[in-house]
């Protein structure tokens, strides 16, 4: 099966959101990535209510919601009633993560957990077949246009080992550092969602960007 593409939003211009929207609407990207910063979790505070809820009123595709923030189990609800269809939540910040998400596919949203770049894929082992996404972090949380750390490509190896152990077909999905140079092995090594920010939004050309990130010729 090919892979999606996800554009971080954090990237865009928040000045010029509703276009940069209607890009990715017509572009061959399959979901948006929208990025929740707490200040707390993560040393930097994103985007909240309002704006989540303007996106969604332009969006023609998923809105893939990555929340940066401690006990995010509180704030389920609440980003259903955004309209997030995938929310993910970090392995770091949920005491009862199987609770979490329950909750999540209870309120009829996948559910995706996210692991910083210390924390092992082994630790999901037990949860994996309840989860609909797996994110691996490849940069630490926290800011846009930082560089890949490279040993996320063999955590990115087992988390597919294990996903093939025990037959299962959750995505796994990468942020953090992707780029035309990268993108391909992430693929091959596993990645089905190529989460990507500055590579499509500073690129001269977004739309071919995207088409490049789809194709990996
Ligand atoms: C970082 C965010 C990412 C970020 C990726 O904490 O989770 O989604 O936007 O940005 P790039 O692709 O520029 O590294
Ligand atoms: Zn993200």
């Amino acid at each position: 099966m090919s892979h999606l593409v996800a554009p971080s939003l954090l990237a865009a211009d928040f000045g010029n959101l509703q276009q940069d929207i209607e890009m990715v609407n017509s572009s061959k990207a399959d979901w948006f990535h929208v990025d929740v910063m707490d200040g707390v979790f993560v040393p930097n505070l994103s985007i909240g209510t309002p704006v989540i809820k303007a996106i969604k009123k332009i969006a023609r595709k998923p809105l893939d919601v990555h929340l940066m923030m401690v006990d995010p189990g509180r704030y389920i609800s609440h980003f259903k009633n955004l309209g997030a269809d995938i929310l993910t939540v970090h392995y770091e910040a949920c005491t009862h993560l199987h609770r979490t998400v329950q909750q999540i596919r209870e309120q009829g949203m996948k559910a995706g957990v996210s692991l910083n770049p210390h924390t092992p894929v082994s630790l999901l082992e037990e949860i994996l077949p309840d989860l609909d996404l797996v994110l691996i972090m490849s940069v630490n949380p926290g800011f846009g246009g930082q560089s890949f750390i490279p040993g996320s490509l063999e955590k990115i190896r087992k988390l597919d080992d294990l996903k093939k152990k025990h037959w299962l077909r959750f995505d796994i999905e990468v942020d953090g550092g992707v780029t035309l140079e990268n993108a391909k092995s992430l693929v091959e090594a596993g990645v089905t969602v190529l989460v990507a920010g500055n590579t499509i939004f500073a690129s001269d050309d977004p739309i071919a960007t995207i088409q490049k990130l789809k194709e990996l010729s």
